[in-house]
């Protein structure tokens, strides 16, 4: 998947059982309750897990077992080869039944009588469950059950099927096109007359095929799918392979089958179908692939960004890997109602509308540069979990950091302007970081068992830490080497699965192919000090204070609350030592092992007199810090000529120093790091200010309401008022992408700090525009945000209600996105809770899918804040229902629960955890959100005096040198 926005949950509703007629019903209480069809028998006993019905009597038996110790894995007495899969979905307010038929071909492996295979909330017709094959007739099913908990459907047969058997396994049943954004669910779109239009179409990822048909579904479960959608004459579908055919519908004259092409071997999870009347709108410049982007009526100007770089990165991709892409077409489609950022379905694409639309004017350029980053992300899963899949979801990482480290390559490739290099290192480095420095964080593998373990996998680690600790391999391996390794990688395991030892193996022989240093380690000894182990190192660098060109290089685990008894932690880490970014060969390597013992170093220093920084454009996943000769020498450097560091590593030091000081690593804590970071003064670039607008705003969080909170917002202004005055509001046509991106940071803090002319400016530009809205020539998408923000925060319910209003009408989704995080910049509590009560309510201005957007926003919000966590708590039974899972819920309070910072607060997460735990598959997300409280708190007591003084003696006057 696309790194997220929020997932699709499983249905956690309700565990009821109800037996109808000669069907097993599997959790349709809530469609089928009221009132019950004649004759059935409605059980709501929510402690039985498995419900036995026989087709002789309408018995039903349930069986209790004890909760814990369950096996959710299937048994592999079978190997599915080919599943026939027919649906007919009704699409019409009031009847969303899916009528389904699926024939699974397969052979048995090992002797049996029952099949078990998944199903979810589906009604299985018993009598027309059929199994046939040469040597089968007169097998009979005997009878069915289903366990809820594992969502095993067990098929128990009159006799036994024998080793090597070849068979057929059929059966029909009902589904629903549910409503939660998983497995096959329906999506809507109100049309240019003001007429709601459904759509159906699906996300399997990662256990919801069970929900469209009955399936092995495991992704090493590996088969051929031949998909037949029916359909209304008047709508279109799409599927991974292109139509064969189209047949007319034997008794519903007004619909029609379209019939499938039987697609290539893969995990069921990439099976993906969308019944809809959106339009084809065609690549210009495809290649030997078919690309086409699919969206909805009036969106289609949108689609263009998407259609104009798509053909490019997949033909990147075909290059780096070297291998042609295999199936014959690759549709997108912009989904109203999407979970996540977007899902790489083989030859069918998903994407929520803001990952792949885009539209000049309205989009900033920061949406342009997610849709290309998306694209690139979900392409390259197109080889990369697609041709080759991991064996299980704990190793989920694989697939996701490769996607996460190659969606940088293949942007590069369309837009070298981005510079994603740079990139990298907020979006992905330092994001994770910040999670990743929690004792709860948890190695990139990760055992998952139930699907709500295997949904709490889809996290920055996976995606983020993985993509970055990708990347550090490819500097001490080197990119070629890397390349050819993945790709002798890749044609051993074709339209198979593989584990991360597979990979290893891969690419230490091409390793040692080109003789490259690893230490005399393998590649897995390396790699699993990595994935192994949470966390990330520190690495310390001492220079001898009676010898300046000697140095001693140890590492410690970084912990953003250290405590006592903490375990300590070891790498093989990758050092880099440079002293002149001017010349290259300056540049030396060495590796630092997995232990507590320092390594001393005598010919790294070719200048004793000058700094030396260790970790070159941040190509290690660690932080590093000095001792005060070598920090000191950092700090004139800075101040004298900043431009003589790579903008990378000042980038990294911003980063480092303020994260090594607020969890108690840097001798001096704030006053070194406040030190150093005020040479931005004459920062000209925009990473380095990125990285530290993001530092800055979780102190100003942090220290919010103090007089501490106050000078910092003082001091912060003054660091950017050059760069304000430089920038400003106005925008050139010659400007760069990142320019762009600097100018928004700049007014952003400008704004945000309170900086009179730039509040003036942007109440006045918010006037101007909202006379005028559709005119996109009177305010930047760029600076929309800030000055939407800044208007709303000064305003009241007329700005409120403005925005609203927009949001409702605006076409572009990345628009109403924008405005959606402006309203949260209200201080109306009454405002607020409007807000919050649209995020749970069908039929509100807010789409389920953008719910989580308004938690991440009361986070930012002083006031918001303290309302969110008590509407979490007051609505608990409704997020769950609403969004299909209790995961949801604990998510929302991980977005909002980074800022706080009062024990009281704190407590109050402990109480529900405590109470909420027993409902929950997991808790790891509430305990990191409790983590991270814990820390807030403690940081107060611990830092706020150094702040406090080091902002004193410096105010007024915080530019000095
Ligand atoms: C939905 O429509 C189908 C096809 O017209 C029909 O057979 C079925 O009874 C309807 N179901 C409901 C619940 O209205
Ligand atoms: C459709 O399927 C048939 C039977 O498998 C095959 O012979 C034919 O070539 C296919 N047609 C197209 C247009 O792919
Ligand atoms: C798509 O490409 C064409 C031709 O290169 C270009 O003129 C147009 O501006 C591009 N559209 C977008 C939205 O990038
Ligand atoms: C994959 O690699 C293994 C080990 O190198 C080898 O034994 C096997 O034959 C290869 N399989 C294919 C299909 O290339
Ligand atoms: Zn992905």
């Amino acid at each position: 998947m696309g790194k997220g926005v929020t997932l699709p949950k499983w249905l956690v509703i309700a565990a009821c059982i109800i037996f109808v007629g000669g069907m097993v019903a599997v959790g349709l209480c809530v469609y089928y309750l009221a009132p019950p069809p004649p004759g059935s028998e409605v059980t709501t006993d929510t402690t039985s897990t498995v419900t036995e019905t026989t087709t002789q009597t309408d018995m039903t038996t349930t069986t209790l077992r004890p909760p814990g110790d369950i096996n959710y894995r299937l048994p592999r007495h079978f190997s599915p080869i080919l599943y026939t899969v027919r649906l007919l979905p009704i699409i019409e307010e009031g009847n969303f039944t899916i009528f389904g038929d699926v024939t699974i071909d397969m052979v048995c492996n090992e002797n049996t009588n029952h099949i078990v295979l998944h199903i979810n909330d589906m009604d299985v017709h018993q009598e027309t469950i059929k199994v046939s094959g040469e040597g089968l007739e007169g097998m009979m099913v005997h009878h069915t059950s289903f366990d809820q908990i594992t969502q095993f459907f067990t098929i128990h047969l009159s006799g036994e099927l024998k080793a090597g058997m070849q068979l057929s396994l059929s059966m029909s049943y009902l589904a629903k096109l549910n409503d939660i954004l998983g497995g096959f669910y329906r999506s809507s779109y109100f049309d240019v007359n003001g007429n709601r239009r459904y759509i159906a179409t699906t996300q399997f990822q990662p256990t919801d095929a069970r929900r469209a048909f009955p399936c092995f579904d495991e992704p090493n479960f590996k088969a051929r799918f031949a998909i037949t959608l029916g359909r209304k004459k008047d709508m279109t579908s799409i599927s991974n392979m292109p139509i064969n055919r189209t047949v007319p519908h034997e008794n519903m004259p007004d619909y029609e089958w379209d019939i499938y092409e039987e697609s290539v071997p893969m995990s069921t999870y990439l099976v993906a179908f969308v019944i809809s009347d959106f339009v084809k709108n065609p690549a210009p410049n495809a290649g030997e692939t078919e690309v086409a982007v699919w969206s909805r009526p009036g969106a289609e100007e949108q689609t263009r960004y998407a259609t104009n770089i798509t053909s490019t990165v997949l033909e990147y991709f075909e290059e780096f890997f070297q291998i042609p892409y295999p199936l014959p077409k690759q549709d997108m489609i912009a989904i109203p109602d999407f979970g996540a950022g977007a899902m790489e379905n083989w030859g069918l694409i998903t994407y929520r509308e803001t990952a792949v639309l885009y539209q000049p004017g309205v989009s900033s350029a920061q949406n342009k540069q997610r849709v290309a980053v998306v694209i690139a992300h979900e392409l390259a899963h197109q080889w990369f979990g697609n041709l080759v899949t991991t064996d299980w979801w704990d190793l989920l990482w694989l697939n996701e950091g490769f996607a996460t480290y190659l969606e940088f390559k293949g942007v590069d490739r369309v837009e070298p302007e981005m510079k994603m290099e740079q990139q990298y290192l907020n979006d992905a480095i330092h994001y994770v970081m910040q999670l990743d420095g929690l004792n709860s964080s948890h190695p990139m593998i990760m055992p998952a068992n139930n699907p709500d373990e295997i949904n709490e996998l889809f996290d920055p680690i996976a995606y983020e830490k993985s993509g970055s600790v990708l990347r550090m391999m490819e500097d001490f391996l080197g990119l070629e080497v890397l390349k050819e390794g993945l790709t002798n990688y890749l044609n051993n395991r074709t339209y198979d699965t593989a584990t991360a030892d597979v990979l290893w193996e891969f690419l230490g022989d091409t390793a040692t192919k080109y003789s490259v240093d690893l230490n005399g380690l393998t590649v897995k000894d390396i790699l699993d000090t990595w994935s192994l182990q949470k966390n990330f190192p520190v690495v310390k660098v001492e220079r001898n204070p009676e010898n300046y060109t000697e140095i001693t290089v140890s590492q410690k685990r970084f912990i953003s609350a250290q405590f006592e008894g903490a375990e300590e932690y070891y790498w093989h880490v990758p050092l880099t030592f440079i002293q002149d970014f001017s010349n290259n060969s300056s540049l030396k390597r060495r590796w630092l092992s997995n232990s507590s013992e320092p390594a001393v170093y005598t010919d790294i220093i070719d200048e004793p007199n000058s700094w030396i920084i260790c970790n070159h454009k941040v190509f290690g996943y660690y932080r590093v810090d000095y001792d005060e000769i070598n920090w000191d020498l950092i700090q004139v450097q800075l101040q004298t000529n900043h431009t003589k560091i790579d903008v990378m590593n000042r980038a990294q030091i911003v980063d480092d120093a303020l994260n090594l000081a607020s969890a108690d690593y840097l001798n001096q804590t704030y006053k070194r790091a406040m030190d150093l970071t005020s040479y931005l003064k004459n920062e000209f670039d925009w990473l380095p200010w990125e990285t530290a607008d993001n530092n800055f705003d979780r102190l100003r969080n942090l220290l919010s309401g103090t007089e501490a909170g106050a000078l910092l917002n003082d001091h912060i202004r003054s660091l950017a008022l050059h760069l304000y005055e430089l920038y400003d509001f106005n925008e050139d046509p010659m400007d760069k992408h990142l320019d762009l991106f600097l100018r928004t940071i700049a007014v952003r803090i400008a704004c945000g700090t309170n900086f009179a002319p730039c509040v003036e400016k942007a109440k006045e530009n918010f006037i101007n525009w909202s006379a005028d809205p559709d005119n996109a020539e009177l305010i930047s998408p760029n600076l929309k945000p800030t000055i939407t923000c800044t208007a709303m925060r000064e305003g009241d319910v007329k700005e409120f209600d403005f925005l609203v209003r927009r949001y409702n009408s605006t076409n572009v989704a990345a628009e109403k996105d924008q405005l959606l995080s402006a309203m949260m910049c209200t201080d109306d509590i009454i405002l607020l809770r409007r807000l919050l009560e649209w995020s749970i309510t069908d039929g509100s201005p807010i789409r389920k899918q953008d719910a989580v957007f308004v938690y991440r926003g009361m986070a930012t919000n002083q006031i918001g804040k303290t309302l969110a966590l008590g509407f979490i708590q007051d609505n608990w039974e409704q997020i769950a229902s609403y969004t299909g899972g209790y995961l949801t819920a604990t998510e929302w309070i991980q977005s909002v629960s980074r800022y706080y910072n009062k024990q009281s607060e704190l407590d109050e997460l402990i109480r529900l955890k405590e109470e909420k735990a027993p409902q929950l598959g997991t808790v790891r997300t509430l305990d990191q959100a409790i983590e991270q409280v814990t820390a807030n708190v403690q940081w107060l007591e611990k830092h706020y005096q150094t702040i406090h003084n080091w902002l004193r003696n410096n105010s007024g006057n915080p530019v000095k040198n």
